[in-house]
């Protein structure tokens, strides 16, 4: 196992002039002296210009490629560092405004994601498929994101899972609503990318816009560390005390509606009686099942409630808090790769009898 930071030095056969190919199906080709045709040199790949990609695909950070005697002697170094251990698993989130991971993409252009083709921020590292931070949409919601936060969070996946969410549930009746605004980065871009203005509908943002009010925190909150890491978290001044500022970012949107106050003290002031998508993100237990509890009987069949924190590292108590919640509801959570967890209010029965016979779908396909 290479250590953190370590490095791989190895040399392997390039043809600078084209990309890497597989000789499957082509005449057998040999390594070595023309004419040694030994079946241990056969060759499977021949490496191309693009070799340095395979690298990075494998999880390496950086890589550099040396010559001896160009175009021979192609050597290359690549260096890793390695995910946390499990040691340091409880130590505080990669979250939010952590600089560590942060690299100033106000523009919402996405991280070293074009030329690198690993996704890696904010607890995720991924060879998969992200093209979607290319799309211009998704950099524009994104941007308005930013700009809500004056601040580029670096969680586009997560980002990306809230605005499909939210575009999922948007044929669906019912008002939206976010438990945990902060300076509303995830709302904004929701509403940014679904032009909320000519929706028609209510998005309700609550937050106590003065951090997690202590008064609502579990046993098991205080063992993971919530207490301290709202300290830090007002400390460094990434939770907001300027509903003012918090207000002008939403004046674009007249039907965003703004709650001042701790939950579940304000959830009487939610004057709506459907809900197609909830977003929960107040980083401590009570108020989070105080939410999920009010919403559950107004949400509308098939809406989905997305939880930011709910398998984030460092934020157990609101799993196992949010899993009593759902095995009382007679549902199950999806555990997402980003740290999220999402619901769905299962359809009503009435929804499921209006299912198409067998005979009429095959008389429409056939
Ligand atoms: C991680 S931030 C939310 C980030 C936000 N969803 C975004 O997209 O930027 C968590 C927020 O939850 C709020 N919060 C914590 N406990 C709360 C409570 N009992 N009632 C209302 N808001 C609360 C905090 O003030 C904080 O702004």
């Amino acid at each position: 196992m290479l250590a953190r930071e370590g490095h791989l030095c190895f040399t392997v056969p390039v043809i600078h002039g084209r990309m890497t190919r597989n000789r499957a199906g082509l005449c057998p080709s040999y390594h070595g002296t023309p004419g040694s045709a030994k079946g241990d040199f056969l060759v499977h790949t021949e490496f191309g210009a693009d070799v340095w990609t395979f690298l990075h695909r494998a999880g390496f950070d950086s890589v550099t490629i040396n010559h001896v005697a160009f175009p021979a002697a192609t050597a290359l170094t690549a260096k890793v560092s390695l995910p946390l251990s499990g040691a340091e698993e409880n130590s505080s989130r990669i979250k939010a405004n952590d600089t560590r991971e942060v690299s100033s993409h106000l523009n919402g252009e996405g991280p070293k994601l074009t030329a690198d083709p690993t996704y890696d921020q904010d607890g995720l590292r991924s060879v998969h498929n992200h093209e979607f931070v290319n799309e211009p949409r998704f950099q524009a919601a994104y941007a308005r994101g930013c700009q809500a936060a004056d601040e580029d969070y670096s969680w586009h996946w997560r980002v990306h899972t809230g605005l499909w969410a939210a575009s999922a549930t948007f044929k669906l009746p019912g008002d939206f609503i976010e438990f945990g605004v902060n300076r509303g980065f995830l709302s904004s871009a929701i509403m940014q990318s679904l032009k909320w203005n000519s929706t028609g509908r209510r998005f309700y943002l609550l937050d106590t816009f003065s951090g997690i009010d202590e008064r609502y925190v579990s046993e098991g909150d205080i063992t993971v560390g919530v207490l301290e890491r709202n300290k830090a978290d007002i400390a460094r001044g990434f939770y907001t005390f300027d509903v003012d500022v918090v207000r002008r970012n939403f004046a674009e949107w007249p039907n965003a509606l703004v709650i001042q106050g701790a939950v579940p003290e304000t959830l009487s002031l939610v004057d709506t009686d459907q809900i197609a998508f909830a977003h929960i993100d107040m980083n401590c237990a009570p108020p989070e099942i105080a939410a999920a509890e009010f919403i559950w009987p107004i949400l509308t069949p098939g809406a989905i409630v997305l939880l930011d924190d709910y398998a984030y590292r460092g934020y157990r108590s609101q799993k196992i808090a949010m899993d009593e919640f759902a095995a009382s509801k007679g549902v199950s959570i999806l555990s997402l790769p980003t740290g999220q967890g999402l619901i769905i209010k299962p359809p009503s029965c009435k929804a499921m009898v209006a299912k198409p016979s067998r005979r009429s779908f095959f008389k429409k396909w056939w």
